[in-house]
């Protein structure tokens, strides 16, 4: 008979609630863009909270933190679990942060009850999971799986023009990049706890997700120049108005979207900002980023040409200059059944209700699943909302995930 794991939620509760007043605006309203001031001194936080939890701290070149717990079985590779607490303006305080300090919370109740573990176990906190400063999401597990040329990483610009070196140097993070590269076998497993963003649990009243499968994204950015001028004077005949270029590019992105044929294509243009932005002046330039997803890679290049087509088709038609890049297409991962099979089974034994789902939002675990088995723990959030201030998971909604990865731990550790 092993001894039952015990979640203290009245403090993880008072963590994440104290996490969320380091932000960029006032409560409730969450924003930690990558370095800013916000997320610099959460991350501060959250590596006292490791500290005090007894875990050995290292940072990679790119801010990634690993938080430690040695096991006594030196040679085979730790089991990692972990999340992001970047968040992107005017968020809630949930995502990501449930999987962080869930899991700081899941290594107290084990070393509560004793636990040594076998396999050393391994917290990481990804760097810039989301898209905000650089417009490319899973920034820090990218670079671990290798999935970002070095001539992609010194391209990238914030919407200021500045790069990954200034901002490096604003979090006083030295070393080389190509050394956050992980080796192969780093890890012999990848659990990440996370609230689902989606309605599917609350709608069936289950307290765990287990995922089986995360849908591929992709993302474009779209410079379009046209040419600007006095909105009295330029007559209607002789416009190159770059914001109508952009506003029909996005029905566009919507018209492929519903027209792919899976069901499972979402297409968003997130990003539509114009110059010079003055009501009596013709928009000359736009900028627009565009955010493509599916859990079918197929249907989801094809819709992907067919927004570049007609990005061209009316930029042509509307004398519009055009420079478009594509910022990432990944492919969607699959999760290790036998990690899901262990999670159900885990699930069982606390009898905790739970399904099997897909994640359409993307996660860390997206490329981790690169470098070892994987899968995630989803909890219901109210609604399904996310991405928005009154984002939200009860107090016993998260007691629940964080006993299933602390009891997945244990016997993924063992
Ligand atoms: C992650 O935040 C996503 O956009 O799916
Ligand atoms: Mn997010
Ligand atoms: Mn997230």
């Amino acid at each position: 008979m092993t001894t039952p794991l015990k979640i203290d939620i009245g403090r993880l509760q008072g963590e994440i609630d104290s996490l969320a007043l380091i932000s960029e605006n006032p409560p409730p309203v969450v924003t930690r863009v990558l370095f800013s001031e916000a997320d610099l001194a959460a991350r501060a936080r959250v590596k006292d909270l490791c500290r005090e939890a007894g875990l050995a701290l290292r940072e990679d070149a790119v801010g990634n933190i690993f938080a430690h717990w040695e096991g006594t079985r030196r040679a085979a590779p730790a089991i990692a679990t972990g999340s992001h607490i970047d968040a992107i303006p005017n968020a809630g305080k949930y995502d990501g942060v449930v999987g962080v300090l869930g899991a700081i919370e899941a290594i107290r109740a084990l070393r509560r009850i004793g636990f040594q573990p076998g396999r050393a176990i391994e917290l990481i906190v990804f760097t810039a999971e989301e898209p905000t400063r650089f417009g490319i999401g899973c920034l820090g597990s990218r670079m671990m799986a290798g999935a970002l040329a070095r001539e992609k990483i010194a391209s990238l610009r914030d919407s200021d023009g500045r790069d990954l070196e200034f901002w490096r140097r604003q979090a006083a993070l030295g070393g080389d990049l190509d050394s956050v590269r992980l080796r192969d076998g780093a890890f012999g497993g990848f659990v990440e706890l996370h609230i689902e963003q989606g309605p599917m649990l609350e709608r069936e009243n289950l307290a765990i997700g287990i995922v089986e499968k995360i849908a591929g994204p992709s993302s474009l950015r779209l410079r379009l120049t046209g040419v600007g001028g006095h909105a009295g004077a330029v007559l209607m005949p002789e416009r190159h108005d770059a914001l109508l270029a952009g506003a029909e590019i996005a029905l566009a992105v919507e018209k492929a979207a519903l027209s792919s044929g899976s069901p499972d294509t979402v297409g968003t243009t997130g990003v539509l900002r114009i110059e010079p932005g003055a009501v009596n002046s013709v928009p000359c330039r736009a900028l627009l980023e565009i955010d493509l997803r599916d859990t079918n890679p197929v249907t989801r290049d094809a819709a992907l040409a067919q927004i570049e087509a007609a990005a061209e088709r009316t930029c042509h038609q509307r004398g519009i200059g055009l420079e478009l890049e594509r910022v990432n297409v990944d492919a969607p991962a699959l999760c290790d059944p036998g990690l899901v099979e262990l999670i159900s089974r885990v699930c069982q034994d606390l009898e905790v209700s739970s399904r099997k789902l897909i994640s359409r939002a993307y996660h860390d675990t997206l490329f981790m699943a690169r470098m070892c088995p994987v899968t995630m723990i989803f909890i219901p959030c109210r609604g399904g909302v996310s991405h928005r201030p009154d984002e939200y998971a009860g107090p016993e909604q998260i007691q629940k995930g964080v006993l299933v990865l602390a009891e997945t731990l244990r016997r993924l550790a063992e």
